[in-house]
């Protein structure tokens, strides 16, 4: 898949996710293949302009780390201009503009999903994001409050007419949670509107759901969110099942994946970020275990990240898996002392 000359292969992308999609996280995706296009969390455009890109935890990024999709979380076109020259000083890939989150304090700023309820001022901010880059620009929508073919289908035609290049349908209503299954069948409605690349996202977590979904929604790519912290190789399974990609198989190793991921939150975050990502990450990666749960609660609870490592090793070794990259970890962790819980990336807006 070609955007705007920026290749997409295989038309896998990463979802954007708070506390989830930082360098760490992207760094581990890299390592098992398969990712087409990677995205940061979203990032407030009110606040980019002033953030460190050295050290903020939302900006850190290694050249490795490529093709990179930045989202922006855009309330007001005022912002925009300062945000994309930021993007274009970070040498962004591709923009992505969040117009789906459901989440509460995302929608009291105004941004998100309920930006999808005053289709002007989105084409206000699409446009001025338009004139401000060559690179390509997405968009990420759900379906809308309710099922309205003419809205949904009115607002999509907008986004195209104002230069969107590509568009994420995560297949669920506004207030429709995971559980519920999504609407894929409504991704071929969109993808039937509109002329430009459609990327299906929602509920995919394996290669035989990822079939279906392009059956039924006959998008040209799809994109993955919380399996990617489940199962960091979803994509190169897909990958080289549905897209013939040429991804060699290489045996996957739980314990020596999770430590890969310390590895990358030490290296690349200061001690106090580094707990809360660990969390988040590990309540997905825990349900590779049929008793996962118990290595959630126990790093959950941890106090720092050493002691979140201590525990997570005594898991794996009660699980019959030790990670054997150890010493570099433990010297890494020790140096990390004094790491605490009050950082947690849950609920904050990047940056
Ligand atoms: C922890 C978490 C954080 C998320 N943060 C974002 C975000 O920053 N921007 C966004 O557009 N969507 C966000 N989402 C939604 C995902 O991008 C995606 O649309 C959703 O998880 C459905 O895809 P999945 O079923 O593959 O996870 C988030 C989802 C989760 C679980």
């Amino acid at each position: 898949m070609k955007v705007r000359g920026l290749t997409i292969w295989p038309p896998l992308l990463l979802a954007p996710m708070a506390g989830l999609t930082h360098s760490a996280l992207r760094t581990t995706l890299l390592g098992c293949g398969g990712v087409g296009l990677l995205s940061t969390e979203m990032l407030s455009a009110a606040r980019l302009p002033v953030e460190n890109a050295q050290f903020s935890p939302y900006l850190v990024r290694t050249p490795a780390e490529q093709p990179l999709s930045y989202q922006l979380l855009v309330a007001d076109e005022k912002y925009v201009p300062a945000a994309m020259a930021r993007l274009r000083q970070l040498e962004a890939d591709s923009v992505d503009l969040n117009l789906g989150c459901p989440a509460p304090q995302v929608r009291r700023m105004g941004g998100g999903s309920c930006l999808m309820d005053d289709p002007q001022r989105v084409r206000r901010i699409v446009a001025s994001c338009r004139r401000a880059t060559e690179r390509p620009l997405s968009a990420k929508i759900r379906l809308g409050e309710r099922l309205d073919e003419a809205s949904l289908r009115d607002f999509c035609h907008m986004l195209v007419g104002e230069g969107i290049d590509m568009l994420t349908v995560h297949a669920r209503l506004r207030g429709e949670s995971f559980a519920r299954r999504p609407r894929w069948d409504w991704i071929a409605k969109v993808k039937q509107w509109i002329d430009i690349p459609v990327i299906a996202n929602g509920g995919i977590d394996s290669v035989e759901n990822a079939r279906l979904c392009l059956e039924l929604s006959g998008a040209d790519g799809l994109m993955i969110g919380r399996a990617a912290a489940v199962k960091p190789w979803i994509f190169s399974e897909i990958a080289r099942t549905l897209y013939d990609a040429d991804i060699p198989i290489v045996e996957m190793n739980l314990p020596q994946l999770y430590s890969g991921f310390v590895t990358a939150l030490v290296d690349r975050f200061a001690p106090e970020r580094r707990l809360g990502r660990l969390k988040e990450f590990t309540h997905y990666f825990a349900k590779n275990y049929f008793f996962g749960h118990h290595l959630a609660v126990q790093v959950q609870s941890s106090q720092s990240l050493e002691d979140a490592w201590t525990r997570a090793v005594q898991f794996f070794i009660a699980n019959g898996s030790p990670p054997n990259r150890l010493p570099h970890h433990i010297a890494a962790l020790t140096a990390a002392k004094g790491d605490c819980n009050s950082q947690s990336p849950n609920g904050e807006i990047a940056p």
